[in-house]
C-alpha cells in the first residue's frame, strides 16, 4: 500500500502547481471536493510513477520534450494508471478509495465512486503485466494498447474473431480477449517476439485453452487474399470478425483497408510511418500539403478516411488516443452500416441534390421568364 510520507516528499519536490493543494499541513482546499481529490490523485500518481525505476525512463522522455501542460497530462495519465493497479492489487479496494482515504486528513468525508467493470479489468491487466516474465512489452506499449482498445471497442462491439494485424507482441489481441470483445484472436505478423508468450501467460487465465484462444500466426499481410484464406481456415464469417492494427507501417495500412473492405470486415487501424509512401499518390499528397499547408500525415489519413467512407456499406470514423502516449495517434475505423443507415444516407444524398436542382430550376425559370418579357417588350416597341 502507498504510504503518505514518501508521496508527500515526492510531491513536494515537484515544481509549481502540485505543491499547494497537496500540502498535508496547509490550508484546507477552498475549491470543490473533486478538485482537491484530483490534486491528491495527481500527487499520489506522480509519486508512485517516480518511485518505479522502470517508469522513470518513460517519464523523463515526456518531461524532457513536451510543454508543461502536456507533461502534466502525461504524468497524470501514467501515474493514475499505475496507481489503479497498485490499489486493486494490494488492498482489494478501488484506487479512488485509497487515494481519498489516504489524502483526506482534515475530516472531509469523500464519496466513494464505484469502480466500473472496465476499470477492474484494466487494473487486473496492469497488475498482471507488472508481474509478468521478461521480456514483456514495455510500459508505452501497454498504455497504447489500452488506449487503442478503449477508443474502438464500442464501435467494433463483440466479435467471434479479432485479428491483430502486424500485431507484434499481440497485446491488442490479448486486450480484446481480456475485455470480452473477442471469443478468440489471431496475431498476424511475420515475426513472433518472445514478449508475446510472456504477455499471453500473464493476461490469460490459467484454466483457458490459451493456444486456441489467442495464437500467433506467421502471415504476410501485404499478400492480397491473406484475410480471406484466414477466415476460411478459421471458419468464421466476415461480419463476426474485426481486424485491428496499431502502427501498421506505411502502405500496410492501405493494404489492410483494401483487404477488409473487399470482404466487408470491420476494422480499426492506427497508421504510422506516413512518409514511407511512394508513387503517384505521394506526389498528389505532397502537392496538397504544399497548397493547404497542413502536415503530410494528416492529409494522408483524411484521404484514407475518404476511401473508407466511399466504400459501399461502410461508415468511416476517426478516433484519437492521447498524443502523449504516441504521436502516431490517429485511428481510422471502418464499420458496416445497417441497411436502414445505408438507406438514410442515400435518401439524404438524394434530398440534397434534389433541393439544389430545385433551387437552380427556380432561378433559371425566373430569369427565363424575365428574358422573355424583355424580348416581348422590345418586339412591341
Ligand atoms: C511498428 S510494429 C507494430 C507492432 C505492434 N502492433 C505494436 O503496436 O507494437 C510493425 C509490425 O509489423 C510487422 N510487419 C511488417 N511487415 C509485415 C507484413 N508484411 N506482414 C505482417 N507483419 C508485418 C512487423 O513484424 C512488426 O511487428
Amino acid at each position: 500500500m502507498l504510504s503518505l510520507p514518501p508521496i508527500a516528499v515526492a510531491a513536494s519536490a515537484l515544481p509549481g502547481r502540485w505543491q499547494g493543494p497537496i500540502s498535508r499541513s496547509g490550508d484546507p482546499c477552498r475549491r470543490c471536493h473533486s478538485a482537491r481529490r484530483l490534486s491528491w490523485s495527481t500527487a499520489v500518481a506522480v509519486a508512485s510513477a517516480l518511485a518505479a525505476p522502470s517508469v522513470r525512463h518513460v517519464l523523463s522522455r515526456f518531461v524532457g520534450r513536451r510543454s508543461a501542460r502536456r507533461q502534466s497530462i502525461a504524468l497524470r495519465q501514467l501515474g493514475l494508471t499505475l496507481l489503479r493497479s497498485e490499489g486493486e492489487s494490494s488492498t482489494g479496494r478501488s484506487p479512488s478509495e485509497i487515494d481519498v482515504a489516504q489524502a483526506d486528513d482534515d475530516g472531509v468525508k469523500p464519496e466513494k465512486p464505484e469502480i466500473s467493470r472496465y476499470q477492474r479489468v484494466e487494473n487486473l491487466l496492469w497488475e498482471a503485466w507488472r508481474n509478468s516474465e521478461r521480456p514483456r512489452p514495455p510500459l508505452k506499449e501497454v498504455l497504447e494498447t489500452l488506449a487503442f482498445h478503449k477508443a474502438c471497442q464500442k464501435l467494433l462491439g463483440s466479435k467471434a474473431l479479432v485479428i491483430d494485424a502486424a500485431g507484434g507482441h499481440g497485446a491488442i489481441a490479448l486486450a480484446f480477449r481480456a475485455f470480452g470483445g473477442a471469443e478468440r484472436a489471431v496475431v498476424a505478423d511475420l515475426y513472433q517476439p518472445r514478449s508475446f508468450a510472456n504477455l499471453r501467460a500473464a493476461w490469460m487465465p490459467e484454466d483457458e485453452d490459451t493456444e486456441r484462444a489467442v495464437r500467433h500466426e506467421r502471415i504476410d499481410i501485404s499478400c492480397p487474399g491473406w484475410l480471406k484464406s484466414l477466415l476460411e481456415r478459421e471458419g468464421v464469417h466476415a461480419e463476426a470478425t474485426a481486424v485491428v492494427a496499431a502502427h501498421a507501417c506505411g502502405g500496410l495500412s492501405d493494404e489492410l483497408i483494401r483487404e477488409c473492405t473487399a470482404l466487408s470486415v470491420e476494422f480499426a487501424i492506427m497508421p504510422c510511418c506516413h512518409k514511407k509512401e511512394s508513387g503517384r499518390r505521394r506526389d498528389m499528397l505532397r502537392h496538397a500539403v504544399k497548397l493547404l499547408d497542413i502536415p503530410y500525415s494528416v492529409v494522408l489519413d483524411i484521404a484514407r478516411l475518404g476511401v473508407i467512407d466511399a466504400c459501399p456499406g461502410y461508415k468511416a470514423s476517426l478516433r484519437m488516443i492521447d498524443k502523449a502516449i504516441s504521436p502516431m495517434n490517429r485511428m481510422l475505423i471502418g464499420t458496416r452500416e445497417t441497411s436502414p443507415q445505408t438507406e438514410a444516407r442515400a435518401d439524404s444524398r438524394r434530398n440534397y441534390v434534389d433541393k439544389l436542382a430545385g433551387k437552380f430550376r427556380t432561378i433559371f425559370s425566373t430569369s427565363r421568364g424575365k428574358h422573355q418579357e424583355l424580348q416581348e417588350d422590345s418586339a412591341d416597341s
